[in-house]
């Protein structure tokens, strides 16, 4: 790396080998960054990979699920290999119900700046963010709260991967084309055809603030055990 103010910024890897480096040693502490995929891209492995770890580096960690239950990803990540059961005091997974409109937003915005902060979390994941923007009623409304949300999460310490589905009509943007503007870090995962017979995942850094990033569009695999991304 050269002398840019990037050497400055403390890096929370990962763990996805190869995305580190594109992201010139990985996502910068205390910041958000959007995980935009269409449907099987890896969303949640992602995001389960990013909190392992965390937990294996020793830092304290929570997954919000607004899809899966809490036994579904445990029994995901037991099948992944990341067995949390040795990290009970440090691993939180909560299951939000997006159908219960006022209890969900009301919670989240409430208990979950507070759990950050008394839990002592240094990585948070929220998959996907889509589901949470589906509540509001209006693009302002959506907008406006979002915004508010975003800033009231913002923890120094506690880095951020909030995940979101694509718009139907665009694998290029968010369902509602707006965590992109919210967070500092936006990483593309797409379904791409290199021939008529083979189907392929490629993923980008589309943006980072504060830092250099690849610009290079990169094939990965989600395998047995871990995303990797091809050099
Ligand atoms: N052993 C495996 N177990 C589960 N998924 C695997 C495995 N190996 C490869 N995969 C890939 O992982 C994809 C599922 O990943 P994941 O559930 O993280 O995606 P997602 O983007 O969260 O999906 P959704 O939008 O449905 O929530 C599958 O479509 C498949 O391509
Ligand atoms: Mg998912």
């Amino acid at each position: 790396m050269s002398d840019t103010e990037t050497d400055e910024l403390e890096r929370v890897r990962t763990g996805i080998t190869g995305l580190d480096e594109m992201l010139l040693g990985g996502l910068i502490r205390g910041s958000i960054a959007a995980i935009v995929g269409s449907y099987g891209t890896g969303k949640t492995t992602f995001g389960l990979q990013f909190i392992w770890e965390g937990l294996c580096q020793g830092e304290t960690a929570i997954y919000i699920s607004l899809e899966e239950s809490e036994e579904s990803i445990v029994r995901y990540m037991r099948k992944r290999g990341w067995d949390p059961g040795p990290y009970q005091s440090s691993f939180i997974v909560l299951k939000l119900d997006p159908t219960n409109f006022n209890l969900s937003i009301n919670s989240i915005r409430n208990e979950l700046p507070s759990l950050i902060r008394k839990f002592s979390a240094t990585r948070l994941v929220f998959d996907p963010i889509s589901l949470f923007e589906d509540l509001f009623e209006s693009d302002a409304e959506r907008r406006y709260e979002m915004f508010r949300f975003v800033e009231l999460l913002r923890d120094e310490r506690c880095t951020m991967v909030m995940t979101s589905e694509t718009d139907r009509d665009n694998p290029y943007s968010s369902r509602h084309n707006l965590i992109e503007y919210l967070a500092d870090t936006v990483i593309l995962l797409r379904h791409i055809h290199p021939n008529q017979r083979f189907r392929a995942k490629a993923l980008e850094v589309v943006k980072m603030r504060r830092s250099r990033h690849s610009l290079e569009t990169r094939m990965y695999e989600i395998g047995d055990d871990r995303i990797e991304v091809l050099s």
